[in-house]
């Protein structure tokens, strides 16, 4: 098989339906932001496929606009925590939470790519996008400052970045629910967050569940806040996508909401630059600072457009990997808290890279987003299509045959021409 149609068969083998399981077993359902790149990777083959990917997707968006981090589709038995323990009653079952919001983007991309075939399609899913960015304005930035907060590391999708300990550490360790981890008995605990993470996370869970899921109460009482860098310029590039998307399908009302938030978004996620550290870094909104640690998610700044350090960022990844270090690690690999198999303290993932050179070629650095791409397709076509990947050896690590990294290594195959 060639390499272009083993990724196609990975999407094929997690097809359950209309949706793409992240991986068997490990992630048994549908994740969000998964899903929107996998959506990409799907429209590179199957236009019909990609779209039927959002739509199954936006089956479980609520009615305030909330699009949920997982939809529960089918029962399975092989993750935690499940739908009894989100204990939200609706069908199909989702969890509560958001993830970072790709959707908007990933509809353009769509659009874009199919042209207008894909139009009556991209039409009726995009007053489902404008009622989701509406619910990040208002769940999540109640008092309007430009940038959104986040209630739970899951929500990141970067569940146990360094960027997170300090916040993590108001959060009590106990449980109202018994924790029957799952994700060990499908990969080396050492890949995995620790226990002491899992009992915050679900503790939140708890939290969140006994608030009713209710989206003020839960900013109000949320022992976790942050403005997760990663989060927001993902937010500003969709919405920069859906303003694309309401020129041609909305009206002149929601052309000029959408505008004033990026215009403003814009402006405020400029502020999360650090001139010490020379890198954007995520805020602590409890403790009022900046997060003190560099992560991958503070190049993603140059997806939302934000090209003003593209200089000094370029500077680093070219740095590190003149070292020798595969990139984009998702930790500094000099901050203390690197750890190079440990899930988000370390590892390099296909879809932050992906984001990093869609950044950077923007930003008019076609060398860097080029090494940033090649690196990808290496460690891909060496340790095969993994969830995430050791930046000092290059190893594969976490789940295998993994949706997102086989999405990616179609798109980045087509820009390489393989
Ligand atoms: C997990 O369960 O590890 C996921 O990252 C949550 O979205």
């Amino acid at each position: 098989m060639s390499r272009t149609e083993q990724a196609r068969a990975i999407l094929a083998a997690n097809d359950r339906g209309g949706y793409t399981v992240p991986t068997d077993r490990l992630y048994p359902f549908q994740w969000n932001w998964d899903s929107a790149f996998v959506a990409m990777g799907w429209a590179t083959f199957d236009a019909d496929r990609a779209w039927r990917e959002l739509e199954r997707l936006l089956e479980g968006q609520w009615d305030d606009g909330l699009v949920p981090q997982i939809v529960f589709h089918a029962p399975s038995d092989d993750y935690f925590p499940g739908p009894d323990v989100w204990g939200i009653q609706r069908m199909p079952p989702t969890s509560g939470i958001p993830q970072p919001p790709v959707l908007a983007s990933a509809v353009r991309f769509l659009l874009e790519r199919q042209g207008e075939a894909g139009a009556e399609r991209a039409r009726a899913v995009y007053p489902k996008l404008v009622l989701n960015h509406r619910w990040w304005e208002e769940a999540r930035d109640p008092q309007r400052s430009g940038l959104v907060a986040t209630l739970h590391p899951w929500e990141t999708g970067m569940d146990n970045s360094p960027a997170w300990d300090i916040a993590l550490e108001r959060v009590p360790a106990e449980t109202r629910t018994e924790i029957r981890r799952r994700d060990t008995g499908h990969v080396d605990a050492a890949f995995r967050p620790r226990g002491i993470e899992y009992q915050r996370f679900i503790h939140l869970v708890d939290l969140f569940r006994e608030a009713g899921w209710d989206a003020q109460r839960m900013f109000a009482q949320s022992p976790f806040k942050v403005a997760d860098v990663g989060t927001n310029a993902i937010l500003l590039r969709a919405e920069r996508d859906l303003l694309a998307l309401a020129e041609r399908f909305g009206s002149a009302a929601e052309c000029a909401a959408i505008a004033a938030r990026i215009a403003h978004k814009t402006v405020v996620l400029s502020g999360l630059w650090d001139e010490a550290l020379r890198h954007y870094l995520s805020r602590d909104l409890i403790g009022g600072t900046l997060i003190p640690v560099r992560t991958s998610a503070g190049f993603l700044p140059l997806f939302a457009g934000l090209h003003e350090h593209a200089g000094a960022l370029a500077a680093r990844l070219n740095g590190w990997a003149s070292r020798g270090l595969a990139l984009v690690p998702s930790t500094d690999p000099d901050a203390p808290s690197f750890e190079p198999q440990r899930y988000w303290r370390g590892p390099v993932w296909a879809v932050v890279n992906w984001m990093i050179a869609t950044g950077l070629a923007e930003a008019g650095d076609p060398q860097t987003a080029a090494l940033v791409r090649s690196e990808t397709r290496r460690l891909i076509g060496q340790a095969g299509f993994s969830e995430y990947f050791n930046p000092v050896d290059g190893a594969g690590i976490g789940g295998g045959a993994f949706s997102w990294t086989a999405a990616i290594d179609l798109l980045l195959g087509e820009d390489q021409g393989a």
